[in-house]
């Protein structure tokens, strides 16, 4: 039996087309069921709809707090018997029930090769910071921001006269490939998260 994974998003959705894409390939352990999105003009919601899977809006400002707001997207995960998911790109911190709640079930990826570079502008840290290598990183979400088991990463190198841009779209190529990788360990139960740690089989 497919897990039925639900991608959260905010914008763009390129690695939510990734990981359709990849759910579209024979025998892999997982199909992409839901897309949420909390912001209605979020590209990626044009995506999934163009590969016929139901996108729904559930914007953050309907709502008076966190808890309301994940309790919202909750309902709609459970309603769609949601297994697994995933965020990509998606700009809201949960509340601490939501992400007790879907611990071991619930991935994010990173542009940035963690623990290095965590929040937002993570490009321009790695490029004021000087570092000559860079990435991005897959990983089990836990409460706090982008700190949890490590499930897939990838290396790139940031070259002389590297931009926001460019390293961005190097970077964004490795993503593409390292979440579905990291999905299929999940779906297929080869990675799981272990007393704080990811555990491999
Ligand atoms: C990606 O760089 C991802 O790592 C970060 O936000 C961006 C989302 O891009 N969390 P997209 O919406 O998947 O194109």
């Amino acid at each position: 039996m497919k897990k039925r994974v639900a991608v959260l998003i905010s914008g763009r959705g390129s690695n939510l087309k990734a990981l359709i894409d990849a759910c579209a390939t024979t025998d892999f352990p997982a199909e992409i069921a839901l897309v949420v999105s909390n912001k209605a003009d979020a590209a990626g919601l044009a995506v999934a709809r163009d590969a016929g899977i139901p996108a729904v809006v559930i914007p953050h400002v309907d709502f008076a707090s966190r808890e309301a707001f994940d309790s919202a997207i909750d309902a709609g995960l459970e309603r769609a018997r949601i297994d697994i998911v995933c965020e990509a790109g998606f700009m809201r911190i949960h509340s601490d029930a939501f992400v007790r709640k879907w611990e071991g079930k619930m991935l994010n990826i990173h542009p940035s090769l963690l623990p290095a570079f965590k929040g937002i502008r993570v490009h321009q840290q790695a490029l004021d910071a000087g570092v000559k290598i860079s990435g991005c990183t897959v990983h089990f979400i836990v409460a706090e921001l982008d700190s949890g088991p490590i499930v897939a990463q990838a290396a790139v190198p940031v070259l002389p006269g590297d931009s926001v841009e460019s390293l961005s779209a190097r970077v964004l190529v490795e993503e593409h490939r390292i979440y579905p990788e990291a999905l299929r360990l999940l779906a297929e139960g080869s990675v799981r998260l272990e007393n704080g740690r990811a555990v491999f089989c």
